[in-house]
């Protein structure tokens, strides 16, 4: 079996957790299998759990937006999350949900191998800080700094940021996320330009 569809169907019909008595459906992730930024949100919301699909609420539509900023589509990018399965309420994943969920990412991202992983949230900056061996101090000491990193033997860079979801309600949160996606944008180009100089 393709190993995408593998995965996806073992996301599917998980039981490693308690979680899957709640959901309606599983969100594996969604986008390209090749792509240069992967986005790993914290856990699917009431409207992803209805759809099966990652970001498509009110923060999702904010993070499309600002993917269409740097001049890509959703389509250009991979987004997931954390963990797979709504948790009752949207209250934060437990550590336990998150050590059970966590080898489909590890599973996704060596299929993957983007060269930016962006953390969406404290909740997903922490686990893939700790993922990479890396101190994990705080979204305002860390947010909008590229860190080269190894994540699951993968060289990546981990950029942590704001969740859209916090920043729909904090226009001083909105401003920086905004802004981190400018630096996103720019740091993208100057390392695509970075490996075609190596080429010349
Ligand atoms: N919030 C998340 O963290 N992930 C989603 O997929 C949607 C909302």
């Amino acid at each position: 079996m393709d190993p995408w569809e593998a995965i996806e169907e073992e996301i599917r019909t998980c039981r490693r957790c308690p979680l899957h008595a709640f959901r309606r459906n599983a969100v594996p992730g969604e986008g390209r299998r090749d792509a240069e930024v992967m986005f790993v949100g914290e856990a699917p919301g009431r409207v992803e759990d209805e759809t099966g699909r990652p970001f498509v609420g009110a923060a999702g539509k904010l993070l499309t937006s600002l993917i269409e900023g740097m001049g890509l589509r959703r389509e250009d990018v991979y987004i997931t999350n954390i963990i797979k399965c709504r948790p009752p309420g949207n209250r934060d994943p437990e550590q336990d949900e998150i050590r059970a969920c966590i080898p489909y990412l590890k599973r996704q991202l060596a299929l993957i191998k983007p060269r930016v992983v962006v953390a969406l949230g404290r909740h997903a900056a922490r686990t893939l800080f700790e993922a990479a061996g890396l101190k994990w101090r705080s979204m305002a000491k860390d947010h909008g700094k590229p860190l080269a990193a190894e994540l699951w033997g993968v060289k990546v860079h981990l950029y942590p940021t704001y969740h859209p979801a916090a920043a729909l309600y904090n226009p001083r949160l909105k401003e920086s996320l905004e802004r981190d996606f400018e630096n996103l944008a720019r740091f993208l180009k100057g390392k695509r330009r970075g490996t075609l100089l190596d080429y010349l």
